[in-house]
């Protein structure tokens, strides 16, 4: 099976640097690439800031904060993520880009490394169909916050071979992760019944249902949810959301999936969320 030693993971935002957080906490190398060296850097900072959060909180010893932050290399841009065993891409949720930077790592990366995408929604086997290793390529789906959340959703295209599958499936139990596999259809098991979901809630919303704080106070009181739907699609991103109806819309064809006018608003106006500092909610 191939031995998962060095990962690199493309995308330093929230995604990207959970991931690179986690699999440098399981010891693992790991290279950390966006655009550009600066941005992988300012990536990095940001996995500091949470850890030393943790070891002011009494959370986490320093000398583990520290073994962390060693094991993660911010680099300058995909072509220094060459001799890794496995990439992880976790770019933004857009097909054209994915493409794009898919067809530039299957030039760099050496012909044994395995390629894995963090997408949301995205079809794997469209994904493999662009590149000339598509029987070691895989999607495999983490959790926001990676460092919390305990499931990683393992996906295998039309043409992912067993052993790409396996070696994946061990790779994200390494990580203390537990996997659902799931078959390769929009949204896999958790995006299909947790963004229609949200779209619900931002629908109630605009239809004055109930207002935002009772929306979001009915799914915590009443579900027993940690966060409100509201709360929650601003803390995934409303870009995120939208790109995920718009995809579930598209791919399964029945207007229960059409995105909310008030989210696409949301979206247009430059109202993303927390990462934003506006979304349904107001961030300082
Ligand atoms: N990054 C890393 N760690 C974080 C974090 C972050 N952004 N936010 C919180 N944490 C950690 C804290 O450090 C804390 O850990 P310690 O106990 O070790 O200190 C722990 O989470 C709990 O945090 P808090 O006590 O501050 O806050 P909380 O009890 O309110 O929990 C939460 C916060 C874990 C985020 C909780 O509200 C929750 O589970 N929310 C729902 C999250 C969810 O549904 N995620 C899935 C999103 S969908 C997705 O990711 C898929 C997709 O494709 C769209």
């Amino acid at each position: 099976m191939t031995q998962i030693k060095v990962v690199g993971v493309l995308g330093s935002g929230q995604m990207g640097g959970g991931i690179a957080q986690v699999a440098a906490a399981t010891g693992l190398d790991v290279k950390l690439a966006d655009i550009d060296l600066a941005t992988a850097q300012n990536g990095k900072a940001a996995i500091e800031k949470r850890l030393m959060g943790q070891v002011a909180r009494g959370k986490l010893v320093e000398a583990e904060a520290q073994a962390v932050l060693t094991g993660i290399e911010p680099v300058n841009g995909l072509a220094d993520l060459a001799d890794c065993d496995l990439v992880i891409e976790a770019a933004s949720e857009n097909l054209d880009l994915k493409l794009k930077l898919f067809a530039e790592l299957d030039k760099v990366c050496k012909p044994s490394a395995i390629l894995a995408s963090n997408t949301s929604s995205i079809s794997i086997t469209l994904m493999a169909g662009a590149i000339s290793r598509p029987e070691k390529f895989i999607g495999l789906h983490f959790f926001n916050p990676v460092p919390v959340m305990k499931l990683v959703e393992v996906i295998k295209g039309l043409a992912t071979s067993e052993e790409t599958y396996l070696a994946v499936k061990a790779f994200a139990e390494q990580m203390g992760k537990e996997v659902v596999s799931c078959e390769d259809k929009a949204g896999f098991a958790v995006n299909r019944l947790l963004v229609p979901f949200l779209n619900e809630a931002i629908f109630a919303l605009e239809e004055g249902v109930a207002s935002r704080d009772d929306i979001d106070r009915g799914a915590r009181l009443g579900l027993n949810h940690p966060m409100g739907p509201l709360t929650l699609a601003d803390f995934v991103g409303l870009d995120t959301c939208l790109a995920i109806m718009e995809v579930l819309h598209k791919e399964l064809g029945e207007d229960k999936y059409r995105p909310a006018p008030l989210l696409r608003k949301y979206v247009a106006a430059g109202w993303l969320g927390k990462k934003s500092g506006r979304g349904f909610y107001e961030y300082s």
